[in-house]
């Protein structure tokens, strides 16, 4: 399942005012065993085009396989499609500073900017569990008051944030969301290791009790 083209431009359109690069479409079959919300890419990603690519998409992989499920059976997506990068300084080989762009998190405006790009994926793609991947994609969708910390591992039946005009409105619809830690995170705290891995089982037997094509039973939720 790919966006349409026209809803891609209107994304790049209207995340042009801010200071990000590249644009990465989400990627995943349309009825996936999960659809996986991280925050947004980074430099590897925007260079091949594809998401969870880099460092932090190795980490993903593994906790994938943890879970039971390929990359080829999720739909991988995020908040932002394009690079929110801020410039620092390196030390370069001879010692000279040298200038060069860094990864940071996206703002709120640059996730309203592509709002409509993940509304449209929440509609489109029918997946059984929606699996949030740190707080900006748990945030997006369960509201800004929700954390990781308290709700990693645990599975929320609720509406999802889309875009209306400027302002979000809850959708009428239910979802199932199964807010994770970024794998990201391990990179500066090694100990979220460990609740990463016991989400991942808790991950892995509700992929067996909600399994891929149960549209019609989450219909029933709304
Ligand atoms: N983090 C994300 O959220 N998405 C990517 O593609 C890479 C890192």
């Amino acid at each position: 399942m790919r966006i349409p083209e026209e809803l891609a431009e209107i994304g790049k359109k209207r995340i042009e005012p801010y200071p990000v690069e590249g644009f990465v479409y989400g990627s995943g079959p349309k009825h996936p065993k999960l659809m996986l919300v991280g925050e947004a890419p980074g430099e590897t990603e925007i260079g091949n085009g594809i998401p969870f690519s880099g460092r932090a998409g190795k980490e993903l992989m593994k906790f994938l396989e943890m879970a039971g499920v390929k990359r080829e059976d999720v739909y991988i997506t995020s908040a932002v499609r394009s690079r929110p990068y801020k410039w620092g300084e390196k030390n370069g080989p001879d010692g000279t500073k040298v200038k060069r762009k860094y990864n940071r998190v996206p703002t709120s405006g640059e996730i309203l900017a592509h709002a409509p790009l993940l509304d449209y994926e929440i509609k489109h793609v029918h997946a059984p569990i929606i699996v949030t991947l740190g707080n900006i994609g748990l945030k997006r969708l369960a509201g800004k008051e929700k954390k990781v910390s308290d709700l990693h591992g645990e599975l929320i039946v609720q509406p999802v944030m889309r875009l209306k005009g400027d302002q979000y409105e809850w959708t009428e619809k239910q979802y199932r969301l199964f807010p994770t830690f970024h794998p990201a995170s391990i990179f500066y705290n090694r100990s979220l290791l460990e609740l990463i891995h016991a989400d991942m089982e808790k991950l892995r037997e509700l992929c067996r009790n909600f399994p891929v094509n149960d549209q019609a039973d989450q219909d029933k939720n709304h």
